[in-house]
C-alpha cells in the first residue's frame, strides 16, 4: 500500500516538476533550495494576470456572497480592534488587496509581506526608509508591500514594531509556522494581537493522505498538527487570551458548493495545472466532510 502511494506523490511531483519548469518564468530572489521558492513556484503556477483574493472566503449564511474574500479579512481585521493608531503586519498577504482596503478602512498604517514576487506589484513594493517612515507613523503612505519571507521578518524589521499581525490562510506553508509565531511574539509591541485564519488536522494520528496533500500543497509536515498542538505552541511561546473558532461550515462547505461547478466548467483555462487545482480542492472538500480537517479563526495577545 505505501509503495503505491509514494509512487503516486513521486508520479505527481514529477509531473508538477515539469509543468513548474516550463512555467516558472519568475524573476525569484530565492535560491533553489529555499522552501520559499517552492512556494513561489506553486503560486506562479496560478498565473493570475491581475491582483485577486487568494484565500478561500468566508460565506456568511443568507447574504449574496460576491464579497466573501472581504468578509473574510473584515472577520480577521474587525476582530482585533484596530484603529488610527494601529501598524500592522499582514504576513503571506498575497497581492496585498487586504493591505490597501483596510489601511483606509482604519485610517492605520500596513505593511504586507510575502515570499511571491508576482504578488508583489512594483507600484507597492517600499524601501527600507519607506518601512522606517511607516513604523514611525510619519509616511505619507498608508500601505506597502515587502518581497520577504514569513521566517525572515526579523531581517526586516525592528522588535516591537506592530500593534497587530495577520496572516490569512498562510501558515501552512511557512518553513515553519512555529517559526512565524515565535517571531511575531517578538515584533509585537506588548499587548499586541495575533489574528490569523488556520487549516488544522483534527487527529494527532499520522495520515497518509495528509502527508500527501502537505506535499502537494507545500506545506512542511511540522505544519500538520491539531488545534491543541497550535494552542501548545503559542503558549510556548508566551502569547496568552488564546481564543480559536471553527469557521469550517462558512468556508470548506460553501466554497465547494459555489466554487467547484464553476472550476470545472473553465478546466481549459489552465490545462493540467487545473486539473491538479481540482483534484487538490476536492480532496481538501473531501477530507473536511470526513472530518479530518478544520478551518479556524485563531486570536491570540503578546
Ligand atoms: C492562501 S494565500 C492567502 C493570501 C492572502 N492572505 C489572501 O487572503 O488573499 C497564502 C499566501 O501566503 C504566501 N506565503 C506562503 N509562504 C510564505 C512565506 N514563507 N513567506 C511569505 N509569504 C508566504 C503565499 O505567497 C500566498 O500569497
Amino acid at each position: 500500500m505505501c509503495i503505491i502511494f509514494s509512487f503516486i506523490i513521486n508520479l505527481i511531483r514529477l509531473i508538477l516538476n515539469f509543468v513548474m519548469r516550463k512555467k516558472s518564468s519568475i524573476n525569484s530572489q530565492w535560491n533553489k533550495q529555499d522552501h520559499e521558492y517552492n512556494v513561489e513556484k506553486f503560486y506562479n503556477l496560478q498565473n493570475n494576470s491581475e491582483p485577486v483574493y487568494l484565500n478561500f472566503g468566508y460565506y456568511i449564511d443568507g447574504k449574496n456572497n460576491n464579497g466573501k474574500n472581504d468578509n473574510m479579512t473584515d472577520l480577521i481585521y474587525d476582530n482585533v480592534n484596530i484603529d488610527n493608531n494601529s501598524i500592522v503586519l499582514d504576513v503571506g498577504c498575497g497581492f496585498g488587496l487586504s493591505c490597501i482596503s483596510n489601511s483606509h478602512k482604519y485610517n492605520c498604517k500596513i505593511i504586507g509581506v510575502d515570499c511571491v514576487n508576482q504578488h508583489i506589484t512594483e507600484s507597492m513594493k517600499i524601501t527600507n526608509n519607506q518601512i522606517s517612515e511607516l513604523l514611525s507613523g510619519k509616511s505619507k503612505l498608508n500601505s506597502g508591500l515587502v518581497y520577504g519571507s514569513a521566517t525572515k521578518l526579523l531581517n526586516y524589521f525592528p522588535i516591537n514594531s506592530f500593534s497587530h499581525i495577520i496572516s490569512i490562510e498562510g501558515g501552512n506553508h511557512y518553513n515553519t509556522r512555529y517559526k512565524f509565531l515565535e517571531d511575531s511574539y517578538i515584533l509585537l509591541k506588548q499587548n499586541g494581537k495575533l489574528s490569523m485564519t488556520e487549516i488544522l488536522k483534527t487527529s494527532t494520528a499520522p495520515s497518509i493522505l495528509g502527508y500527501i496533500m502537505a506535499k502537494a500543497w507545500r506545506c512542511p509536515i511540522d505544519n500538520i498538527i491539531t488545534t491543541e498542538e497550535l494552542v501548545n505552541q503559542l503558549i510556548e511561546i508566551g502569547f496568552k487570551n488564546i481564543t480559536i473558532k471553527d469557521i469550517s461550515n462558512n468556508v470548506f462547505e460553501e466554497y465547494y458548493l459555489n466554487n467547484f461547478t464553476d472550476k470545472v466548467n473553465h478546466k481549459k483555462r489552465y490545462g493540467i495545472v487545473h486539473y491538479f487545482k481540482i483534484i487538490v480542492d476536492y480532496s481538501l472538500f473531501k477530507f473536511y466532510r470526513f472530518g479530518y480537517c478544520k478551518y479556524v479563526v485563531i486570536i491570540a495577545t503578546k
